[in-house]
C-alpha cells in the first residue's frame, strides 16, 4: 500500500472502533492509506463480547505503521464513559485534533425472544447504543467548542439490515441498530451547525459476524465482492471532505453495490373533522391504510 501525504484524508484525524477485525480494520487501513492518522480502537473481544484477543488493534497498527501509515493503538473498552473521555483526551493531545470518530464496534448475542436474558438484551445495546452516544457525547463536545464549523468534521455510525428489515433472532442486536438510525438523525439535525456530518452506513461484507449467518450475501465464486475492502471505501468516502451532502443520510455498502436509502415518511393518511368513533376509524383503517401497508419480509399478507 502507498501512503501519499496527498491522499485524499491527508492531514485529517480519525478514530475507528472495532478496527482490530473485519469492517474496522479494513477501514483503519484504508483511512491510513488515504493519508489519515488513525487511532486504531479495539478492546479485542470474541462475538460475542466475551474476553478474545486483546491484541487485535496492535496488529492492526503495527500493519498500518510498516506499510508506512500513522497510527496509534487502543484498547478502550466504548461502553466505558470515562475511558472514552481518556481516549478523546489522549487522540487530542497525541495528533492535535480529531476530524472523524466512525464507530464500528458491535457484538451479537442472537437468540428468540422468548428465550433472551437480560444480560444479552443489555449487552447488545451496551455496544452499539451506548458506546455510540459515549463516542458522540464527546465528539460533539469537543467540535462545539472549536468554534470554527468548516464542514468537515465527520461521525460515522453503523447500522444493519438485520435493524432496517427485523431480524426474527435479533430482537436486541435489531433494536440496538435502528437506534443507530434514530441517533443519526437526531445528530445530523443538531451537529449540522457546528460543522459535522454524521452518516449512518449499512454494510454487508463476510467477516466473523456473518460467518455463522444461514443469509450470507450470495456471491459469485472467487468474487471478491465479499470483503470489507469494499465496505471501507463507502467509509472513506464519508470521512472525506466532498461528504456534507450525505448529513443525516444512511447508505447501504454491500459488495460493489452502494445504495442510499430513504427515510420512513408517512404512505398514507386518514383525517377525520374530530375524535374518530372506532366503526369509523375501523373503516378507514380497511379502506384507506391496509391496502398501503407493507408486510414484513417473509410475510406475504398482513
Ligand atoms: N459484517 C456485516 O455484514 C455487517 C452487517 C451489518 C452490520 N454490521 C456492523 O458493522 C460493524 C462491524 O462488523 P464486523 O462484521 O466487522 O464485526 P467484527 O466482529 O469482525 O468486528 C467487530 C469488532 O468490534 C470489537 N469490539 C466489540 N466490542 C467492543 C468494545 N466494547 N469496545 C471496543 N471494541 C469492541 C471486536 O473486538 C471486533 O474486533 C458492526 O457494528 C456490525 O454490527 C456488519
Amino acid at each position: 500500500v502507498n501512503h501519499p501525504p496527498t491522499g485524499s484524508l491527508a492531514g485529517r484525524v480519525a478514530l475507528v472502533t472495532g478496527a482490530g477485525g473485519g469492517i474496522g480494520a479494513a477501514t483503519a487501513r484504508l483511512l491510513a492509506a488515504e493519508g489519515a492518522a488513525v487511532v486504531v480502537n479495539d478492546l479485542g473481544v470474541a462475538l460475542d463480547g466475551s474476553p478474545g484477543d486483546r491484541g487485535a488493534a496492535d496488529v492492526v497498527a503495527d500493519e498500518i505503521r510498516s506499510a508506512g501509515g500513522e497510527a496509534h493503538a487502543d484498547r478502550t473498552d466504548v461502553t466505558d464513559y470515562d475511558a472514552v473521555e481518556r481516549l478523546f483526551a489522549d487522540t487530542v493531545e497525541r495528533f492535535g485534533k480529531l476530524d472523524v470518530v466512525a464507530h464500528v464496534a458491535g457484538i451479537l448475542r442472537d437468540r428468540m425472544l422468548f428465550n433472551m436474558t437480560p444480560e444479552e438484551w443489555a449487552a447488545v445495546q451496551q455496544v452499539h447504543l451506548t458506546g455510540l452516544f459515549n463516542l458522540g457525547r464527546q465528539a460533539a463536545a469537543y467540535w462545539r467548542d472549536l468554534g470554527a464549523p468548516d464542514g468537515r468534521y465527520r461521525l460515522i455510525t453503523f447500522t444493519s439490515r438485520s435493524g432496517l428489515r427485523g431480524a426474527p433472532a435479533q430482537p436486541n442486536y435489531a433494536a440496538a441498530k435502528m437506534g443507530v438510525v434514530g441517533f443519526t438523525y437526531s445528530c445530523a439535525r443538531a451537529l449540522a451547525r457546528y460543522g459535522v456530518a454524521t452518516i449512518c452506513i449499512c454494510p454487508t461484507a463476510d467477516t466473523r459476524m456473518t460467518a455463522t449467518m444461514g443469509d450470507r450475501a450470495e456471491r459469485p465464486p472467487g468474487s471478491d465482492a465479499g470483503s470489507p475492502d469494499n465496505v471501507a471505501r463507502v467509509v472513506a468516502y464519508a470521512a472525506g471532505p466532498d461528504s456534507d451532502w450525505l448529513n443525516g443520510q444512511v447508505i447501504g455498502a454491500n459488495g460493489f453495490e452502494v445504495a442510499l436509502y430513504n427515510r420512513p415518511a408517512i404512505l398514507e393518511s386518514v383525517t377525520s373533522d374530530g375524535p374518530w368513533t372506532l366503526a369509523d376509524l375501523g373503516r378507514a383503517m380497511d379502506e384507506r391504510l391496509r391496502p398501503r401497508a407493507v408486510p414484513p419480509e417473509g410475510l406475504e399478507r398482513l
